[in-house]
């Protein structure tokens, strides 16, 4: 499933690391100046987010390139803090961040693919946009979304599963450019993977969706809940046990009716 990777559980080497903040960096103006390849499929994730997100809410953005989510989402919220691998997209965000101003809005470079005892939260909303699939080891990352969320608390996700798409990407156009050093190591994977990896981790699945405006979709729009009873160890977990109010828990179960 993933061979460009250290496998699940492989020691992940500070050069790894650098190597995917560099190729990030390298990439982070032309991200920057690209067009959104379905603008109306992207709106529509930003709107179902927005709709799901409440005055007062701690979000925690993992992988959030130059900003554009975060700048359009951040007034929805409480304090909001993205990040990213790449110095160079958080550059770019914090430009334009300072360009419109929003005071609840925070942009710092971390990895995703680390634990960071500084981003253990709480947190009332976790987002990873088009990131899962560039982390070393899916499980790894959903453990410490649901470690860093307050029971209630909402894993929102949208993730390009390779699994899903012509077989001739994933096997041998990514291999292509994996070695032309134009992408970067990305997971192959399938809806299921992700909804699984939630499940295993102790989140509820409250809701997959499909929000792409033309075409055949490979990026499912995943919403997962941490348990408001979730009995976790540790003294993390033990920290992200205020739970949210109840309205957290009416508007998670009013979409997963949905
Ligand atoms: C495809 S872009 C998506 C950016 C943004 N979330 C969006 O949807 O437009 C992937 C982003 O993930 C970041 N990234 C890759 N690996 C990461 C890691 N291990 N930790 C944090 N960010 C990472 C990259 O720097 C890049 O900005």
């Amino acid at each position: 499933m993933n061979a460009s990777i250290p496998a699940s559980g492989a020691t992940r080497s500070a050069p790894h690391a650098a190597a995917k903040a560099r190729f990030w960096d390298r990439v982070a103006r032309r991200y920057a100046a690209a067009a959104i390849s379905d603008l109306p499929g992207y709106e529509r994730s930003v709107e179902r987010t927005r709709a799901l997100l409440t005055p007062g809410d701690a979000v925690l953005e993992l992988g959030c390139g130059t900003g554009s989510t975060a700048l359009r989402l951040a007034s929805a919220c409480g304090p909001y803090l993205a990040t990213d691998i790449s110095p160079r997209m958080i550059e770019i965000a914090g430009q334009r961040l300072a360009a419109s101003p929003q005071p609840q809005l925070r942009f710092a470079v971390d990895d995703a693919d680390v634990a960071q005892p500084a981003l253990d939260g709480p947190f009332d909303v976790v987002l990873a946009f088009n990131i899962l699939h560039l982390l070393d080891d899916l499980d790894a990352a959903v453990a410490r979304c649901a470690r860093v969320l307050r029971p209630g608390g909402l894993l929102i996700s949208k993730t390009p599963c390779l699994s899903e798409m012509n077989p001739l990407i994933p096997h041998l156009a990514l291999p292509l450019m994996r070695a032309l050093r134009l992408a970067p190591p990305v997971q192959s994977l399938a809806e299921a993977d992700i909804t699984a990896a939630c499940r295993r981790q102790g989140l509820e699945v409250l809701t997959v969706e499909r929000h792409a405006s033309r075409g055949r979709d490979v990026r499912p729009f995943v919403v997962a809940r941490r348990p408001i009873a979730a009995g976790q160890a540790g003294a993390a977990a033990q920290a992200c046990q205020t739970p949210k109010p109840a309205e957290r828990k009416s508007i998670a179960m009013s979409i997963s009716r949905s």
